[in-house]
């Protein structure tokens, strides 16, 4: 109810459950991703962290602290310990809580049966984490546009991921204070992912024109769902929804 008509290009949008069904389980958790995947989503969203070992974790925080019983970055335990924490999560009158998947668990879990669109992000200021992923990702036959999508808001990571897997999409983001139409057109990037307050239909247009596609992010709880409407009638091409039903009722209704 209450959703405005929106167009026919509509139909197309990428639905991609950002962090897992995050507004029904704790995001970037096995569960998280499983009721995304039953949802049947086009993407799985995982943002990448990476331990003291050098092990991959999805989690999206720099700290612990917002989304887990521990402290501090992640960057400061081994796997070891970050298994033996748990994410919290309140829904409702339900608490949650569940370890922090590892990316091999959850490639493990889903392996061919899903996409995943990986963000990677430079750690202590430089690219460490991008190899290990690639290693994993071959460990585990995803190595594979079918598969799977990088996105970093970090050129020099997703160069990197360029450089050793080119067969693969690419996202470059950019944080709504940091966007700049002129750079995005010239991006080495298959696509472009926005802040909704970024995304005009001239930016969109301008965006399609250089053959570039269209995935928005939201940053504002309160007008994540309006602000869905509003840029899906633009036709862009993917969403990061933090409500897959909802998603999937307005593109339904395109
Ligand atoms: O990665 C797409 C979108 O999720 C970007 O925002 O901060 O949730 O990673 P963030
Ligand atoms: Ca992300």
């Amino acid at each position: 109810a209450g959703i405005p008509e929106t167009s026919a290009a509509a139909a197309d949008v990428e639905i991609i459950a950002r962090r897992g069904a995050n507004n029904i389980f704790n995001e970037h958790t096995l569960t998280a991703y499983e009721i995304a995947a039953d949802a049947e989503v086009d993407s799985l969203e995982i943002d990448l962290r990476m331990t003291k070992d050098h092990e991959l974790i999805a989690l999206h925080d720099a700290a612990l602290d917002r989304t887990t019983t521990g402290t501090g970055p992640p960057e400061s335990r081994t796997l070891e310990e970050i298994k033996q924490l748990n994410t919290v999560a309140v829904f409702g009158e339900e608490t949650y809580t569940e370890p922090v998947p590892a990316l091999e668990e959850i490639f493990a879990k889903f392996e061919q049966k899903e996409h995943y669109y990986i963000e990677t992000r430079l750690v202590d200021g430089d690219t460490k984490m991008e190899e290990p992923f690639i290693d994993l990702l071959q460990e585990h036959d995803l190595l594979n546009p079918e598969y799977v999508s990088f996105q970093s808001f970090s050129k020099r990571s997703l160069q990197k991921m360029q450089e050793l897997a080119p067969e693969i999409r690419t996202t470059l983001l950019y944080n709504a204070n940091k966007f700049n139409l002129k750079d995005a057109l010239a991006a080495d990037a298959d696509v472009i992912g926005l802040e909704s307050r970024n995304v005009t239909r001239d930016n969109v247009d301008a965006l399609h024109q250089q053959g570039k596609e269209v995935h928005v992010f939201f940053t504002d709880e309160k007008t994540q769902l309006a602000e869905q409407q509003r840029v899906i009638a633009y036709g862009v091409d993917g969403v990061f929804t933090d409500d897959i039903d909802f998603t999937k009722q307005v593109v339904n209704n395109a």
